[in-house]
């Protein structure tokens, strides 16, 4: 079993499969999105499969595979395959702004993938092409329905909550879980290298943030009800709308709960480890995989690494990266 300082066991693994996306989220990327990866940069298929076969044998049990956009890879069916085949691989999940999910979904399901998170900020169409600069929201519910079709379930809609933006939209996106078994989950916007202006209609740096609190508060009117978290639902607190099919979840990464049960690792799309989301940290593997030598020394260095929580309330924001080159 794989624990580190703090004694929390260390059993998820985050990979980051691109940087690349065929949408640029105002608080994910730069307008102008960021530059294309060198010849050679990322990680190979057989490079990020041999590093979950090393991860797998130190004790991680569950994968998720995110981005950039993880579906834009080439071969990602191949690398879920061989990824679901590793032993000691329980579990093979995925994040994915849904784009392609309605024509990848029947080949992610035949390779192994068990289920999928879907990000959605908005139910309006027209905000949801300025929040993602250019996203057609009829393809995120193609998506969801396709999923839903082929097994990837249960499905989990992951809302980043900004004030003014979509915080008008709480009762709406929870809602969705009356007559769907979908877990919504509210996540506070996180301060990762997206303190730039958004552009035109945006509110500025410092206006944006809303806390799970005050989200919660202003849902007070459903009744929610603390219900079972779906498996795998991570750090979100679990509610239930008084008869609902699925469940509404909010997820605090400021807050001070967030970091105490940790189980994760995180790898990049360019073969760094990265002991924390929030922290700028990391180990290098990429020249370990090339070469074909054992990586777990650096692996069990990553873990050490891991502090016992992020340190944003003390002004330290992560700064090395957007947030499309490490995952969420
Ligand atoms: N704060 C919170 N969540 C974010 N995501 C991307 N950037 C941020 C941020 N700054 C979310 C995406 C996606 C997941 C991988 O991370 O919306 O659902
Ligand atoms: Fe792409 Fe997801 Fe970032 Fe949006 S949040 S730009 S969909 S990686």
């Amino acid at each position: 079993m794989l624990t580190d300082r703090f004694r929390r066991p260390i059993t998820y693994l985050r990979i980051s499969v691109t940087p690349r996306c065929n949408l640029r989220c105002v608080y994910c990327m730069p307008p102008e999105g960021l530059p294309a990866p060198r010849d050679g940069e990322l990680l190979t298929n057989d490079e990020i499969v041999s590093f979950v076969r090393a991860a797998a044998r130190q004790g991680i049990r569950r994968v998720r595979l995110t981005g950039g956009e993880p579906l834009i890879r080439r071969g990602i069916e191949d690398l879920v395959r061989e990824i679901a085949a590793t032993p000691g691989i329980e579990e093979v999940s995925l994040t994915t702004n849904a784009m392609l999910l309605a024509k990848k979904a029947p080949a992610l399901t035949a390779a192994g993938l068990t289920r999928v998170n879907v990000s959605l900020d908005t139910l309006d169409a027209e905000k949801f092409r300025r929040i993602t600069r250019g996203g057609q929201i009829e393809r995120v519910f193609a998506g969801i329905a396709a999923a839903e079709t082929h097994g990837l379930t249960p499905v989990k809609i992951n809302t980043v909550v900004v004030r003014g933006v979509n915080d008008d939209e709480l009762t709406a996106l929870a809602r969705l879980t009356v007559e769907h078994p979908w877990h919504v989950r509210f996540i506070e916007l996180m301060p990762v290298s997206n303190a730039q202006e958004w552009g035109p209609g945006f509110p500025a740096d410092g206006e944006r943030y809303i806390s799970v609190q005050e989200m919660h508060a202003r849902l007070a009117h459903l009744g929610l009800e603390p219900a079972e978290a779906p498996r795998g639902n991570g750090p979100a607190r679990t509610f239930r709308i008084p008869g609902a099919l699925g469940t509404v979840g909010f997820i605090s990464p400021l807050g001070e709960h967030f970091c105490q049960t940790c189980n994760r690792l995180r790898l990049t799309a360019d073969g760094a480890l990265r002991p924390c989301l929030l922290m700028d940290a990391e180990v290098q593997v990429k020249e370990q995989l090339r070469a074909a030598r054992d990586v777990s020394p650096r692996l069990l260095e990553a873990v050490s690494l891991k502090p016992a929580g992020h340190e944003l309330l003390q002004q330290r924001y992560p700064e090395a990266r957007h947030m499309a080159q490490i995952g969420g």
